[in-house]
């Protein structure tokens, strides 16, 4: 696999219809999920990335079995007592922020210790987040500062914990929930509306879980500890990989791309709704309903009118991990100026994001003011290209890869140099093949 892509030339006119690899929430959701079943899963459409095998990699160091080909995976849950490994027994979780604190949850009764690891850019993430509720559980945890590695050993007697998540995060809630599914008695969750993948897969399996939807908040109760079997699940695409299909159609003239079965559970969707509210020419076709998640087509076409928007901080969790792409280009190449308020968890991600965006948008030549966690970005729909551009020292963040190759594609330039081009391979292993499928020219 190269390191470098080197991208020389727009992308031409395509018209085209796809498909993205299998979401990866919920790929890793599945596993985890499926190591604690009575029983056989079976899962169709697993992505099959780095973050995905470190949490396949995990559940088998904890004593759990499965077996993966093209065609599916297999787990062979043993229920809640399931995991049987050593004392000290190292997980690597690599570059996976979802795997690693979500993994807390499932240890949280575990007799043995385990030893958390992660990769470089994992170590400088902070896990008191989840550190914390996970001690009121009653959970032994050894760490340096919150950071990786980190020592954890479960208790015998855990104990369902009240709490409030206040961040929108969704590994929080959901490291939460895992630990409440093997934990006797009621937890309840105050919650900031994040993504609802976990709570689906206990109603879909019939886990007793209750949720308030209130005006700014949600309030979780949930039975622990109640055994379930083996569930089968046909992971559907993801949105998060199709947002830079969706981009790089809109800012290729006149071009016209369908994104086959996408989830668009309503908590990931806050890109769509910003870039209509900006003009982008986006239909939802096809919605289906499938065990909790909603599946779509995703058709978008060229949209030369984009106009800048005033981004309402509720949709900020429901586009998390697309907000850096939507600032860098659509943003940039709209009309007027764009405003985004209270980023502050984009610093809590891969990389700091927020700095990266400020630094990108900066090379581009877009006027950019950063302060306190808002932002404001003078788009210019003329932007035009033509210097040479070097992305390089972004932490191997996949997505800031992503973004820049996208950038590359439709923003013109007479060179670009994206370093690490191995980061796709955490979550979207076959990108740069998809785009050359589409006609890009990348080296
Ligand atoms: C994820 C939740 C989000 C997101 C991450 C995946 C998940 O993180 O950024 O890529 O699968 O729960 P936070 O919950 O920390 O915001």
């Amino acid at each position: 696999m190269k390191k470098v892509a080197y991208i020389n030339q727009k992308i031409n006119s395509f018209n085209s219809k796809i498909c993205v690899p299998g979401d990866k929430s919920l790929s890793i959701r599945w596993i985890l999920m499926a190591s604690q079943a009575v029983g056989t899963s079976i899962a169709y459409n697993l992505l099959k990335s780095e973050d995905v095998l470190s949490a396949l990699n995990a559940i088998r160091k904890l004593g759990i079995n499965y077996k993966l080909n093209k065609k599916n995976c297999k787990i062979y849950g043993k229920g809640f007592g399931g995991f049987k490994f050593k004392n000290n027994t190292v997980i690597d979780a690599g570059n996976s922020g979802t795997l690693a604190r979500l993994i807390f949850g499932l240890l949280i009764n575990s007799k043995n210790q385990i030893v958390l690891k992660g990769d470089e850019s994992l170590k400088k993430r902070d896990f008191s987040r989840v550190i914390k509720p996970m001690q009121m559980f009653g959970q032994n945890i050894k760490s340096n500062n919150y950071k990786l590695p980190i020592k954890i050993k479960g208790t015998y007697f855990p104990r369902p914990i009240n709490y409030f998540e206040s961040k929108g995060s969704a590994q929080v809630k959901s490291c939460i929930l895992l630990a409440a599914m093997k934990t006797p008695g009621i937890t309840n969750i105050k919650s900031v509306p994040s993504r609802t993948h976990t709570e689906n897969l206990f109603k879909y399996l019939k886990l007793p879980i209750k949720i308030k939807k209130g005006k700014k908040l949600d309030l979780i109760s949930f039975k622990g500890k109640k055994n379930y079997e083996g569930f089968n699940y046909l992971i559907p695409g993801d949105i998060s990989s199709a947002s830079f299909f969706i981009v790089l159609t809109l800012l290729s003239k006149n071009s016209k791309i369908i994104i086959r079965n996408v989830n668009v559970n309503k908590s990931r969707t806050g890109i769509i709704d910003i870039l209509k509210k900006m003009n982008a020419k986006i239909k939802i076709k096809n919605k289906k309903k499938y065990k909790g998640e909603e599946v779509a087509d995703i058709e978008c076409k060229y949209s030369p009118n984009l106009k800048g928007i005033n981004i309402n901080t509720k949709i900020n969790s429901r586009a998390i991990d697309e907000l850096p792409l939507i600032f860098c280009l659509v943003c940039a190449k709209a009309k007027g100026v764009s405003y985004a308020k209270n980023l502050g968890e984009l610093r809590h991600k891969e990389q700091d994001r927020l700095k990266f965006v400020v630094k990108f948008l900066k090379k581009i030549g877009i006027k950019t003011v950063e302060k306190n966690n808002n932002l404001k970005i003078y788009g210019d729909p003329n932007l035009k290209l033509n210097g040479s551009y070097i992305i390089k020292d972004f932490m191997k963040d996949h997505r800031a890869f992503m973004l820049a190759c996208i950038a590359a594609l439709t923003l013109g330039g007479n060179k670009w140099i994206i370093h690490d081009a191995d980061a796709c391979q955490t979550s979207f292993p076959n990108f740069i093949s998809l785009l050359k499928s589409l006609g890009a020219k990348i080296n």
